[in-house]
């Protein structure tokens, strides 16, 4: 039996594997299984933090980031800071497959989606309009600790049957972000990395500071050195915990604005995460039984 392996980060992740897990199945590709998996998720509004439903911006704006990374010849296509598309994973698909770039922003990547015959459509739900009213009526502040509240991330990672290696993510960043702030989730290295000769990594959480550590990246040049991707998770995010816990509360991260988590596969689809705080949950599914599981990752350092 050829292998096959996906993993989602988060409870809601579990729709993106059973999704995923059917094209894997078919012998999709990897591009194909990661694309339709993050939009099951970016369609469904109840996911308060990705596509549509997400929380909106400062000034009450839905902004999306999303991203995919091939292993085959670690091509990238990634967005930042798109209004009105309820799914940014396939404008990432467009980025990366038809233009000479990697990453289009704002205004750009949107007309470029109109080009391309993607529908626009209101991010907006009741649910996610009633979130924003109510921290605005707190007036909860950027300096308010509670101010970045809620920005889980979905990403996944994919051994396709050909053996390719794929990650991807997408998400509406933090809760109340200023407009135009943009996350780790887009940026290759730090919310996804993917290398057929080596594995792929997710990152989930407070983007400000998993670009500190370009942690996706890390991880897989552990695995490169042999690391098993529960050893790279652990000792990545276990370095960059260890650098900034000084200046940061990052140890056993009870905020959102302090708390991580990272996910990641190897060339032979053996998975492995971590998270500097108790509650980070991930699904996966593998080719030898086609079950959805779900699994709490190991909090670093207790
Ligand atoms: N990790 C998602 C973000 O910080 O935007």
């Amino acid at each position: 039996m050829q292998k096959w392996a996906i993993a989602a980060t988060w409870p809601f992740g579990r729709r993106a594997v059973e999704v995923g897990s059917r094209l894997l199945d078919e012998e999709r590709n990897g591009i194909d299984v990661v694309e339709q998996a993050i939009r099951a998720v970016e369609l469904d509004p109840t996911v308060d933090s990705v596509g549509v439903g997400g929380i909106p911006n400062y000034e009450g704006e839905v902004e999306l980031d999303a991203a995919l990374m091939r292993g085959k010849d670690l091509a990238i296509g990634a967005v930042a800071g798109v209004k009105s598309f309820p799914n940014p994973i396939s404008i990432a698909r467009l980025v990366l497959e038809k233009t000479p770039h990697h990453l289009m922003v704002g205004d750009g990547a949107e007309r470029y989606a109109d080009a391309h015959g993607l529908k626009r459509d209101s991010l907006l739900t009741s649910s996610s309009l009633e979130k924003w009213k109510k921290r605005r009526q707190r007036q909860v502040q950027i300096t308010d600790e509670r101010w970045g509240t809620g920005h889980d991330t979905v990403g996944v990672v994919v051994l396709d049957k050909a053996g390719g290696i794929t990650a991807g993510t997408s998400t509406s960043g933090l809760a109340l972000k200023l407009p135009g702030r943009v996350g780790d989730s887009p940026l290759p290295g730090s919310g996804l990395y993917a290398d057929d000769t080596a594995g792929a990594a997710v990152a989930t959480g407070c983007g400000e500071l998993i670009m500190r550590g370009c942690l996706s990246y890390a991880i897989v040049e552990l695995m490169r050195s042999g690391a098993t991707p529960q050893q790279a998770c652990a000792d990545a995010l276990g370095r960059l915990v260890a650098r900034l816990e000084k200046e940061i509360p990052v140890r056993n991260a009870h905020q959102d604005m302090t708390k991580m988590a990272v996910l990641a596969m190897d060339r032979d689809g053996n998975i492995g995460a971590a998270a500097n705080h108790a509650d980070f949950d991930f699904a996966y599914c593998l080719a030898e039984d086609r079950e959805v599981r779900l699994e709490r990752a190991k909090m670093i350092g207790v």
